[in-house]
């Protein structure tokens, strides 16, 4: 599986949904290719939020080494699965896809716990430590979800 995890900036929720889905991955030797990327340009190359990087941390996930990228159309065919934070990730997947587009493959990350809700993992960067400890729990029970939907005798 080859699963891409997409936000607006990829600093603060997509990193982290990135660290998350492959440290389980990981976990449940699973041989996953977990990546992530922002529909944005305006953080190219940067690692991920500094809040973003302490509370992975504080939950035994190492996300420092990540460098910040902007999605393209190749994703589409390159991974297996795209998630997106928000409808407004999911609307510039589109767009940036164009004809490449797959609604097959994307999807809102929260519709795994929730589906057809097209619930948001809410956007932390204006935000204190409090709302990034919650975008890691959502994230968290999200990626169970995806790991018990594609390999569920691995856990
Ligand atoms: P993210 O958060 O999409 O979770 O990485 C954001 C990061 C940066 C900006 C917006 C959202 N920004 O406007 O620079």
């Amino acid at each position: 599986m080859k699963i891409l995890m997409v936000c607006l900036g990829n600093i603060c929720r997509s990193p982290l949904a990135e660290g998350i889905l492959q440290h389980k991955a990981t976990l449940a030797k699973l041989n996953w290719c977990v990546d992530s990327a922002g529909t944005g340009n305006y953080h190219i190359g940067e690692a991920p939020h500094t809040l973003s990087q302490k509370v992975a941390a504080l939950n035994g996930i190492d996300i420092s080494k990540q460098k910040a990228r902007q999605f393209v159309a190749t994703d589409m065919l390159h991974f297996d699965k795209i998630y997106v934070m928000d409808s407004e990730n999911y609307q510039n997947v589109k767009k940036i896809s164009g004809s490449l587009f797959d609604a097959s493959k994307t999807n809102l990350l929260l519709n795994e716990v929730t589906p057809n809700q097209n619930k948001s993992v809410p956007d932390p960067w204006y935000d204190t430590e409090k709302a990034y400890h919650e975008v890691f729990a959502m994230i968290s029970n999200a990626c169970d979800a995806i790991i018990n939907k594609y390999a569920p005798q691995s856990i």
